[in-house]
């Protein structure tokens, strides 16, 4: 199938786009446990971002797993599945010219490098939002974790499924001491760098 696929010359490109923009685009994965904080730093982020003109868009498990992936269970199979597919939709926004912000627990490292081998390790940022089992299972905000130990949700990551944790983010956040503000701060002053398109381009 795959062989037969052959792509279109299209006029406009990645570089035009990003040029027109004023600014790269790339990918600000955020991994972390449930409820660790991922989606709400996220968010600040892209305030901020945005509030500089720059051209952004979110996905997390809300306009993801409820739509397009809706198909998907929390199984191994299914969170590579889940990731693969969240991973070719970034390659798309990328080269719309739009700075994305995917926020997903996505708990195993073959599943991360397989998003960067998608994208190209250039255009991946991790995010490691570092929360503690302990403190997400206390903040339990969707009372998902409660139901875990009643037994009620299976391959529940952290209690009834592993997280295998980044070793070399490019942030870590440790949110416990640290506030959403300056942990937004943080991430941002290491993406502007890489928002600047060099000259020749
Ligand atoms: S991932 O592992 O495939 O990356 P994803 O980020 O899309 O997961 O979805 C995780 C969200 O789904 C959690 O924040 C939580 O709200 C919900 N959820 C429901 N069941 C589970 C589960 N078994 N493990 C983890 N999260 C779950």
């Amino acid at each position: 199938m795959k062989e037969n696929i052959i792509p279109h010359d299209y006029q406009i490109s990645r570089k035009d786009r990003q040029s027109n923009n004023q600014h790269n685009s790339f990918l600000i994965w955020f991994t972390g446990l449930s409820g660790s904080g991922k989606s709400t730093i996220a968010n600040v982020v892209e305030q901020k971002l945005f509030e500089k003109g720059i051209k952004t868009y979110t996905l997390d498990g809300d306009n993801i797993r409820k739509g397009i992936n809706c198909d998907l269970t929390f199984a191994p199979e299914d969170r590579k599945e889940n990731i693969r597919r969240i991973a070719e939709i970034s390659n798309l926004m990328i080269d719309a010219g739009v700075v994305t912000l995917a926020a997903f627990v996505s708990p195993y490292k073959k599943d991360r490098l397989n998003i960067k081998s998608i994208v190209k390790d250039d255009n991946f940022v991790e995010i490691y939002v570092n929360t503690s089992v302990e403190e997400c299972e206390r903040r339990d905000t969707k009372g998902l974790y409660k139901k875990a130990r009643a037994g009620e949700i299976k391959n529940m990551t952290g209690i009834s499924a592993p997280y295998e944790a980044p070793e070399n983010p490019d942030v870590e956040i440790k949110t416990e001491g640290v506030s959403v503000e300056d942990a937004a701060n943080k991430i941002v002053e290491y993406i502007l760098p890489k928002l600047k398109l060099l000259s020749n381009e």
